[in-house]
């Protein structure tokens, strides 16, 4: 890359070439062929736009609402564990970034800094914990009982993760964080996930969450979650109807269509292909919102068409930190609200409440190269 970055690949070009390479392939792959890794941003390229025209587009607002929080665009940053392998300032420099643009970051349970050190760094941002939950019912309570004091406004646990997806490059590298880091949400060691265990042939990961997540996963976590505390809670990582009508009587606040960033199992959909069958299913009673393969102003516009409340995004805001620290993630986000203010007007559209069903169609692809 020569210049300053122009579109969300130019950052991660910066960050192929500077990372250390075990870094950048945690960060970058999906599970096994990653077939759904590719198929997550090429899926948005099979809806197109049909743009009105004549409607004076020379004021624009393009703020809306996250779980009753106000946000200066529907574009949110979703967790990604271990941000100080980008950045020595990692979660705290996203924090800031969020607070600078206006918009809410969700912090990683396996974030490298913690719940408190996030919510110090940018005391006026807006916040929400995603988690994990542990086998010790303790610990996943404890978790939830420090973001209520260090005033969090939300909860997205995810759902989709009872084991570790294969990702291949982790198990080749036998991935394991560098030694200065730690998970800094957790003070016992065997829970901190720091490196020098013997990890045998393996992705250190994938052996901790096999020895330290909760494989008995069930509505009945979610039930015994909502019974604990009174914060919005989001299911991170839903991709069919049935499980979000589940979601939506059991009391839950909103549903994150996502697949984990295609890095759990591979060979489903992509994540915009399945949105608008479960803005369907919930009618209306939550908040339906999206992640996964989000790099362009016109990706949020096309998830917004298609029902999402806001989007997330995961990676670009990886690139970001690696390039400038909290500049370089501040500026991943300013590029996209930017293109959305552009994908926005050139459809027609002066608020986000004027993004609808009417403006995105799914063309049929006719021939493929498979
Ligand atoms: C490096 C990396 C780490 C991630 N860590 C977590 C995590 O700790 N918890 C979680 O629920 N999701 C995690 N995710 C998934 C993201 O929250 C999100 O679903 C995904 O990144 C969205 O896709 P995108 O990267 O294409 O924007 C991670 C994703 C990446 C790329």
């Amino acid at each position: 890359m020569s210049g300053k970055p122009v579109c969300i690949a130019d950052f991660e070009e910066y960050a192929k070439t500077f990372l250390p390479k075990s870094v950048y392939d945690y960060y970058c792959s999906g599970a096994d062929d990653q077939e759904t890794l590719a198929d997550n941003v090429a899926a948005f390229s099979r809806w197109k736009l049909y743009p009105r025209v004549l409607r004076d587009v020379s004021v624009m607002d393009l703020s809306t609402s996250v779980l009753g929080q106000r946000v200066t665009m529907p574009v949110c940053v979703a967790a990604t564990a271990m941000q100080r392998m980008a950045h020595p300032r990692g979660e705290t420099a996203t924090a800031r970034a969020c607070q600078a643009v206006g918009t809410g970051m969700m912090l990683s349970s396996w974030a490298t800094s913690s719940i408190e050190e996030v919510a110090e760094a940018a005391p006026g941002g807006l916040r929400w914990l995603q988690l994990y939950v542990y086998k010790d019912r303790e610990v996943t309570e404890a978790l939830v009982r420090r973001v209520e004091r260090a005033g969090y406004r939300g909860i997205f646990v995810t759902v989709d993760t009872p084991y570790l997806g294969r990702r291949l490059a982790d198990v080749r590298n036998k991935f394991q964080l560098p030694p200065h880091l730690s998970l800094k949400n957790f003070s016992s060691s065997d829970l901190a996930f720091s490196s020098g265990k013997d990890i045998g042939a393996n992705s250190g990961l994938a052996m901790y969450v096999a020895e330290a997540i909760d494989a008995t996963l069930s509505w009945e976590h979610i039930r015994w979650l909502r019974g604990l505390t009174s914060l919005p809670i989001v299911l991170k990582g839903i991709l069919r109807a049935d499980d979000a009508q589940e979601a939506v009587k059991i009391g839950v606040n909103g549903i994150l269509v996502s697949n984990h960033g295609a890095r759990q199992l591979d060979g489903v959909p992509a994540t915009i292909d399945v949105l608008p069958e479960i803005v369907e299913a919930v009618q209306g009673k939550v908040e339906v919102f999206l992640d996964g393969g989000v790099r362009k102003g016109t990706d949020v516009l096309k998830a917004l068409a298609l029902g999402a409340k806001a989007v997330f995004i995961g990676r670009p805001v990886l690139w970001g930190l690696a390039y400038q620290g909290e500049e370089g993630a501040k500026e991943v986000l300013q590029m996209l609200k930017e293109e959305f203010r552009l994908a926005m007007a050139l459809t027609g559209c002066r608020r986000v409440e004027e993004i609808g069903r009417t403006l995105i169609r799914r063309h049929r692809v006719l021939f493929s190269k498979i």
